[in-house]
């Protein structure tokens, strides 16, 4: 195979593999949050989904009463829709049903802490963002 048409199957398979989960904007929100991490905690290692999933689905005590988790607004299921308290719906958080999520910082800076602070009742980490994140990235 000549070197030409090597990157380009590479590059075809890549983008066949993953069309949604890279995305320049995003990529470089989760670049923003590793450095603003390892400012956090010296001992930073990386982010993880696991540790996003378990923020995703937690109960918390010391936000609002009626919103105990991100859950109760975006629905247990990531990949599915959900509601807000008033009955409006939201779209799927999952990157591979809405390729179109986080990639507006303008969005993450408005949503972030608005919704930490109804649920947990204080502003989310920089290590908790970036594991939200690749939580969704991954779903
Ligand atoms: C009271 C309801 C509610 C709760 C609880 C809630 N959210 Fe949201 N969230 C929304 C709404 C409404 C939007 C904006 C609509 C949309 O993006 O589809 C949103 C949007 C977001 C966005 C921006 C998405 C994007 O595409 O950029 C992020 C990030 C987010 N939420 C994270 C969280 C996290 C993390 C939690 C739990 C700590 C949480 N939310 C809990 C209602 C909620």
């Amino acid at each position: 195979m000549t070197p030409t048409k090597f990157l380009l199957t590479a590059l075809m398979s890549a983008t066949l593999a993953s069309p949604a989960l890279t995305n320049p904007v995003r990529d470089g929100q989760l670049a923003g949050l590793a450095a603003q991490a390892k400012k956090e905690d010296a001992g930073f290692a990386g982010f993880s989904a696991e540790r996003g999933r378990a923020l995703y689905q937690a109960r918390f005590a010391t936000g609002k009463a009626e919103t105990p988790s991100c859950t109760t607004c975006h629905g247990t299921d990531p990949k599915g829709k959900g509601q807000t308290k008033a009955g409006k719906e939201i779209g799927p958080m999952a990157v591979s049903q809405n390729p179109a999520r986080y990639t507006d910082p303008a969005e993450l800076e408005k949503w972030f802490p608005r919704n930490c602070n109804q649920v947990l009742g204080r502003e989310c980490t920089a290590r908790e963002k970036g594991d939200f994140l690749t939580f969704m990235i991954s779903q």
